[in-house]
This record gives structure tokens, sequence and C-alpha cells, in this order.
């Protein structure tokens, strides 16, 4: 099969994607997240198509895609007055809702739970391929399953070439790392991924919110959690990635007395200095949170190679989109942070 790259401004590729996912095939779609592989989620055989592409397991659900809140109503029941608050507050954007799910959802789409996770994105040309196609898209981040996710079209094409009809290029995406999923299925709101949209601003509108505790720590294997994707490895390069904490100067120190040849290290723009000769890579500037959201994943990409030691990361400290940026990066280290104001 020739994957075809289509750009998302030109008159015809909306037509062309919605033929497709009409058709039961695959399409790779822009958000303002991550890029998406796409398919018709009340489709159940194009559905599978997405499990099987991207190495998925059957366990993990899909998060179907909506043009507006207006869809709600057909794929949800029993929907909390929060749910419209909070897509009145911030969609289209980076927020996906879990809610009772309708039974018109095939529960290939939903990994054969009773709930859906739904997002609105902040794409002009995804909104309309939905709109175009008529149903809702069931999209996982396009990435191969526990690979950094895919943020440009290149990304994608890397991952599927040959292996899908259709890749809509939209540019880098804006946020870079996938939605904040929040759970309204139970009693108080719980967040389940951080991301674009903040636990301040989620707060901001519900006035209650608890952390699901795979955002902050180490899911084992076999454990029963809310969702399934947070329990794999993820985002990770082939390379092991250690987080190194603690001062600018403190953390030059320890990483510069460990390193060896073929090690990189991943840094604010504002270290590069300090790292000459130990092969740095910046993904964004410390000052501009939204920077690092929107470089880490291509930077881990480009550290995804079977020539890399060790990888020794920097990560942004703080709440706002830094708590989503830490979150990712926690979970491509597994967990291994060294302190460099104390470690030798
Ligand atoms: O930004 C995003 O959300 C991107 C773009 C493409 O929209 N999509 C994305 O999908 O990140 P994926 O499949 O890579 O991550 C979806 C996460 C997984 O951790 C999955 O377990 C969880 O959402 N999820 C899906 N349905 C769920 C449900 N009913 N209940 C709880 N978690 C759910
Ligand atoms: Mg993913």
């Amino acid at each position: 099969m020739k994957t075809q790259i289509l750009p998302a401004d030109a008159p015809q590729t909306a037509q062309a994607a919605a033929a497709l996912i009409k058709a039961g095939e695959l399409v790779a779609i822009p958000t303002e997240t991550v890029y998406g592989l796409g398919a018709d989620g009340l489709n159940p055989e194009a559905v599978a198509k997405i499990f099987a592409v991207k190495g998925r397991p059957q366990d993990n659900p899909l998060i179907l895609h909506v043009a507006d809140a207006e869809a709600l109503t057909h794929l949800c029941h029993d929907i909390p007055p929060a749910a419209y608050a909070l897509a009145d507050a911030f969609w289209p954007g980076p927020l996906t809702m879990v809610l009772p799910a309708k039974d018109i959802i095939p529960k290939t789409t939903i990994a054969g739970n009773t709930t859906v996770a739904v997002r609105c994105p902040d794409c002009a040309v995804t909104r309309q391929i939905i709109r175009l196609a008529g149903v809702p898209i069931a999209a996982p981040s396009a990435n191969i399953s526990g690979k950094p996710s895919t943020t440009t079209a290149e990304h994608v094409l890397h991952d599927h070439a040959g292996r899908i009809p259709l890749i809509v290029d939209g540019g880098s995406c804006r946020v870079g790392l996938e939605s904040t999923i929040v759970d309204l299925t139970e009693e108080r709101p719980r967040l389940l991924r951080p991301g674009g949209i903040t636990p301040e601003q989620l707060l901001e509108v519900l006035g209650d919110l608890v952390v699901d505790k795979a955002v902050t720590a180490q899911i084992d294997q076999d454990a029963v959690v809310k969702a399934p994707g947070m329990k794999y490895k993820h985002y990770a390069p082939a390379a092991p990635v250690i987080i190194v904490s603690g001062s600018r100067e403190a953390a030059a120190r320890y990483i510069r007395a460990h390193f060896q040849p073929g090690d990189r290290v991943l840094c604010f723009a504002e270290e590069l200095p300090l790292y000459e000769g130990c092969a740095p890579l910046a993904y964004g500037e410390e000052a501009d949170t939204a920077s690092l959201s929107a470089g880490l994943f291509s930077a881990l990409r480009e550290l995804d190679d079977p020539a890399v030691g060790t990888v020794y990361a920097r990560c942004p400290v703080g709440g706002g989109i830094a708590y989503a940026v830490q979150n990712r990066l926690k979970k491509a280290a597994a967990f291994h942070i060294i302190d460099a104001e104390v470690a030798l």
C-alpha cells in the first residue's frame, strides 16, 4: 500500500479523508495534541485495524473524536452537568472526558468497558473530516505502541509508511502532549492523564478533582487501572532515560561526571552551554513550558536510536503544563530520578 500525504489546507483533503473513514480504512489525522490513527469509531472491523497497525493491547480502549459537544448525547448516557461545563470551557481543545457509553459504540472501540472517552479536537480539518464522515473517529496517538507519540506527519510516516493509505499533514502539533483525561463516571471527577488543560483549569470549573495514582506513580503491569494505557511502558526511546533533578549547576556537575561516549543529554535550551561535548539536545526553553511540551516527543524520537547509551534528562518543575511534561518524562524514565543535589 502506498501512503499518501495530503496537506490539511488543500481543498480536497477533508473529503478524501472522510471517504476513507466511511470505507472502513485508517487515516492519520492531525490534532492540537498529537497525531491520531483514526478510523470509524462505530465500525468494529475498522477499529480492529487500528489495534493491528499500532500493535496496541486489546484491553486498551480508544478515544472517540467528535466535532462538537452535541455529539455527546448520541454516544453517552447519564451525562452530568460537569461534562457540559467542561465542554463549554475547553472544547474544542485538549480535554478528554470519560462518560457512560451507549450501546451504539462497539465493544472493540471501548475494549469491553461500559464507559467511553470522548474529545473534540482543536483542529479545523479534523472536525471537518468527522462532520463529512458523519461518525465519531476513534483515534489513539498514531505512534507504534510503546514509542513516543507522533507530533508531525513525518513521525507518522516513519512509523506507518506503506501500512495506512493516508496521512493528513497539519504541520507540528501545537500542544505536543496527549490530551488531559478526566473521568466523570464516579462521584468525584478524577484526573487520569495530565495534558494541555491543566489541573488548575479543571479545578476552576469543577471545584473538585482527584488525581489518579497512575498519574504520579509507576503502575504494575498486572494492576487494574482506570486508564489502561497508563500502565504500559510509554513514550520511551530505546535507551534508558534518567531524570537528573536539582539546580542547573548540580545537575551539570553530576551528568558531566557520569557521561560516557554515546550518552546524550536532553536539556533546556538555557542549559546548552553547560553540556559542551556531551551531545546535548534541547527540547524547549525552561522559561517557556509550552515550548517544552511542544518539543518533548520530537526530541524523544530523535533519541530513539540504538546507538544512544544513556539519556540524562532535565525535567521542569511546577504546575500548569509543566505537570504534564513531568508525567511523560517520568514515564519515559520509568520513574528513574536522581537528585543531583545529594547524589555523587
Ligand atoms: O490527545 C489525545 O488524546 C490523542 C489524540 C490523537 O486525540 N489520543 C490519545 O489516545 O492519546 P491514546 O489511545 O494514545 O490514549 C488514550 C488513553 C489511554 O491511556 C486509554 O487507556 C485511555 O485514554 N482511555 C480510553 N478510553 C478510556 C475509558 N473509557 N476509560 C478510561 N481511560 C480510557
Ligand atoms: Mg498513546
